[in-house]
């Protein structure tokens, strides 16, 4: 059931200002500004690495988290692909929390990548949307998303689950870790139940992001750029836009723009920059005039302050309201995915069965 949508994909992207406020009351139960985990719950004080392993949108959750758990909990974080980490066979240190990320909670490689790390490391946890998949029965402790049934292909509303129960899953850490401050907890747990009325927010944007996909879809290239938080979340709207329109897209950190990939821009080339006005604003901003003295056009997603800070010469720009620097990435993969989604219903593609793909990739 569509609920009045043309497509899964445009519902289940409507569906998360209440599908985030499910995840978020499961672990941030009102009245208590605490985080509480099912099932025992999990204590890091016992771990001083986390190993992270995912394949496709799961991944970009992880590499998104890994900001979170570095700069929140001050503890270290590395991020693999799935279909890597199993064939490198890489060493698991002693107080090595291993964090499997899977909507399905089927995929062979996450799968495998798990059996690997029981015995080795000191948990294994998975963040999960099917609570009796394989992945979250063979962990230690599965953490559910809270999503609800995703049926389009592409992931969207289990990505901002699994992006608010990892971010707070990362305040849990810094709290057990003693590196956060009771305040800075307390503005990162309202920022999270306001998180919700945000997306709404941002979903009334909706109209804007529309009109900017027609011209999306006349394009051949684009390329997405973000820094920090918003670099994981530039891969993910690429990603999206590739999975969905078919258009090539590849995202960059900024800073490597002119390492390479800023020879290939012109006039052809539209340039997404995910930027909120964050302490690495102006950095963008340098950025994103590299992209226009070479004519490129520079699609610049912000705030009021961003864009207006932003100057002229930006093509194109989509307005988001202002949230907490940590939940930005989460605000603004409804731009990403909503840009992918209009672009590819211009382009006329079957939104919800992109070809070649499969919902779950339960084989190598
Ligand atoms: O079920 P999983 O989260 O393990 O799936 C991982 C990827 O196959 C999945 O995220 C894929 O990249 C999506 N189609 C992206 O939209």
């Amino acid at each position: 059931d569509k609920a009045g949508f043309k497509h899964f994909m445009a519902k289940e992207i409507h569906e998360q200002p209440s599908t985030i406020a499910e995840a978020v009351r499961a672990y941030l139960p009102v009245g208590d500004d605490a985080v509480t985990l099912p099932d025992g719950g999990l204590d890091f004080t016992g771990i001083d690495r986390v190993v992270m392993v995912a394949c496709g949108t799961a991944y970009y959750a992880c590499l998104t988290a890994k900001y979170w758990f570095e700069q929140l909990a001050r503890l270290p974080v590395e991020v693999d692909i799935a279909s890597e980490f199993r064939y490198r066979e890489p060493p698991v240190a002693a107080r090595t929390l291993a964090l499997f990320v899977s909507q399905s909670g089927e995929t062979a490689d996450t799968l495998a990548a798990l059996r690997y790390c029981a015995g080795k490391a000191e948990r294994i946890v998975s963040v999960v949307n099917v609570p009796e998949s394989s992945i979250a029965r063979e962990s230690d402790l599965a953490l559910p998303i809270h999503a609800g049934v995703e049926i389009g292909v592409a992931s969207t509303k289990a990505f901002t689950c699994q992006l608010s129960v990892l971010l707070i899953l990362a305040l849990k850490a810094a709290t057990d870790r003693g590196a956060l401050t009771a305040d800075d907890l307390a503005d990162h747990i309202a920022a999270l139940r306001g998180l919700p009325a945000s997306i709404n927010a941002a979903l009334d944007q909706e109209p804007a992001m529309e009109s900017v996909a027609k011209r999306l879809a006349e394009a051949r290239d684009i390329l997405f750029l973000g820094r920090g938080l918003m670099y994981p979340l530039a891969l993910e709207g690429a990603l999206k836009l590739k999975e969905i329109s078919y258009i090539h897209a590849e995202a960059y950190a900024s800073g490597e723009l002119k390492h390479g990939p800023i020879a290939l821009i012109d006039n052809q080339v539209p340039v997404v920059v995910m930027a909120p006005r964050d302490e690495l604003f102006d950095k963008s901003v340098s950025n994103m005039q590299e992209v226009m003295a070479r004519e490129g056009k520079v699609l610049l997603i912000s705030d009021d302050k961003g864009i207006s800070e932003a100057g002229d010469g930006v093509w194109q720009t989509i307005r988001m309201p202002r949230v907490h620097d940590s939940l930005a990435p989460i605000l603004y993969a409804l731009p990403a995915q909503l840009l992918a989604y209009h672009t590819a219903v211009a382009k006329g593609t079957d939104v919800d069965q992109p070809r070649n793909l499969a919902k779950s990739v339960t084989v190598e």
